[in-house]
């Protein structure tokens, strides 16, 4: 068996590992989160999903990626084969290959709207709408989602899109740039990356973080700092009783810890057999939870309170990520003073944030081409390229492929891949075993309640969140019948069938040489 590659050292491992949490997630989906369920009430389901589902699956998947590594593999598949003795272990563990894949596939493509944004604001090229006055319901961000509109291509009529020609070059940037730091692999490229990248990161949000809070409204005097931050936390305890809060915590959790899609388990795959797991595990949780509690959450709400008023900011809010970031946020910088310097950081953190997290969604596939297949990484990471041009043409071209692609893999099959990671290590593995498997080498071991926490409640946990998704979600997903909706569905369906026959031939090839 040939060496594994290795994490060059624990600050770089920690550093990836925060890379690979820290995403767009973090900056984008977690402020839009907290103000459509509750403000302040939302950080109760978020700290409780946190407790339950976070720092334990943190851990499975530390642990499972540990061990796997330690025999040879380090993707899904291979691993949940080695600890579950059943033939049908390999086509479970095809999700976190999947999954990861149809992320990227526009994933990757978002973050490069990012990288574009972030250079027409150093160049002054957003519009420059006169007034401030009215807030957002007065269609004075028209002018700024036309913007992004004719940047992606939405602004005109039918099932195709016409995107920007830039968006192209732009595109083109950030694969090339994600692909050619994973060609260069773990340590000299992924570690490397992240070294550099994450505490540029925190110093770009720090900086953020203190204009946006020593800002003046331009719209009303009385609307100070502190108000606005009222806004975000004050809590609306009608919504705990909400499953839909709950749900909406839940899947926050998951997707800002970059957890049930086996990005951190191929990444733990890649350390040192007695590694401090439980501390690294929480120290990288931790910082990607701070980075989004305190400046993801500031950042673009706290401006858009003080910049549209409250009423203006939650119009903002419902409608999504982008309209957070990339139409509200733009159109507060170019009215405040040094605006494109600030844009120009804003954007230029959510494209650092999204690189690293691209290279971490990147990495499953890679891994179990190298390990399952022997190929070279160049090779792999080549027909990754390849693939990448040909799928995002769904994405950008398609309309309403987008969320399509999003809905299903980002917010319910992780679900599944979770349960089935829980299951598997703490069940089939054996407790005992998996128990020992996170503790080794911790120079604290995990409390014993969170044994109990991780064979029962977190399983149980997962049940019910299913449970209450395909309740909440079945109805509307029966009802969306648009013709790009169709084509995303039929292409994850054949992806789907794809994957299971690369499987097939992995295993076969395995019998061939006798493992
Ligand atoms: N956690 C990342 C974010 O917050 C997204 C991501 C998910 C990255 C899974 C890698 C793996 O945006």
């Amino acid at each position: 068996m040939a060496q594994r590659e290795r994490w060059g050292s624990r600050i770089g491992l920690i550093l990836a590992m925060a890379g690979n949490a820290i995403g767009l997630g973090n900056f984008l989906r977690f402020p839009v989160q907290a103000a459509q369920n509750g403000g302040g009430a939302f950080m109760i389901p978020y700290f409780i999903s946190f407790i339950l589902l976070g720092i334990p699956l943190m851990w499975v998947e530390w642990g499972m990626g540990r061990y796997g590594g330690s025999i040879g593999h380090g993707s899904t598949p291979a691993i949940f084969d080695a600890m579950w003795k059943n033939r049908f272990a390999k086509y479970v563990g095809l999700l976190g290959l999947f999954l990861p894949l149809v992320i990227l596939i526009y994933y990757t493509y978002i973050c490069s709207w990012t990288l574009a944004f972030s250079i027409s604001s150093i160049f002054g090229l957003f519009p420059d709408a006169d007034t401030l006055t009215g807030g957002a319901t007065s269609g004075y961000l028209t002018p700024y989602s036309n913007y992004l509109g004719s940047y992606i291509g939405t602004s005109t009529e039918g099932l195709f899109l016409k995107p920007h020609y830039s968006a192209y070059i732009f595109f083109a940037i950030t694969l090339g740039a994600g692909m050619l730091i994973l060609a260069k692999g773990i340590a000299g490229g992924i570690e490397r990356l992240c070294k550099v990248a994450i505490p540029a990161l925190f110093i770009m949000a720090a900086i953020l973080f203190v204009r946006i809070i020593t800002l003046d409204s331009p719209i009303d005097p009385a609307m100070t700092t502190s108000r606005a931050f009222a806004f975000l936390w004050e809590p609306d305890l009608s919504g705990l009783l909400s499953p839909k809060v709950w749900l909406a915590a839940a899947g926050q959790v998951f997707f800002t810890l970059s957890l049930g899609l086996g990005a951190v388990m191929t990444y733990a795959s890649y350390i040192k057999r007695d590694e401090d797991i439980v501390l690294d595990g929480l120290s990288t949780a931790s910082l990607n939870s701070f980075a989004e509690v305190v400046f993801g959450s500031t950042i673009a709400i706290v401006s858009a309170v003080l910049f549209f008023g409250a009423d203006g900011a939650a119009e903002v809010s419902s409608g999504g990520a982008f309209s957070l970031g990339l139409i509200s946020m733009p159109a507060i910088f170019t009215h405040m003073p040094a605006g494109e310097f600030f844009g120009f950081l804003w954007f230029g953190l959510l494209y650092i944030a999204g690189l690293t997290s691209v290279v971490a969604l990147s990495q499953p596939v890679i891994a179990f081409f190298e390990d399952e297949f022997g190929w070279s990484r160049k090779k792999v990471v080549s027909w990754l390229t390849l693939f990448f041009v040909i799928t995002t043409a769904l994405p950008m071209f398609v309309r309403g492929s987008l969320d399509e692609l999003d809905f299903w893999v980002a917010t319910f099959a992780l679900v599944i891949l979770a349960l089935f990671e829980m299951v598997i290590f703490f069940w089939f593995f054996g407790s005992e075993r998996a128990w020992e498997e996170i503790n080794r080498g911790a120079s604290v071991r995990v409390p014993r309640p969170f044994f109990y926490l991780m064979k029962y409640v977190t399983p149980l946990f997962l049940c019910i969140i299913l449970v209450a998704w395909v309740y909440e979600q079945l109805p509307s997903l029966l009802s969306n019948g648009d013709t790009g909706v169709w084509i995303a569905r039929v292409f994850l369906a054949l992806l789907l069938v794809v994957h299971c026959f690369v499987i097939r031939a992995a295993w076969k090839r395995r019998e061939r040489r006798g493992l």
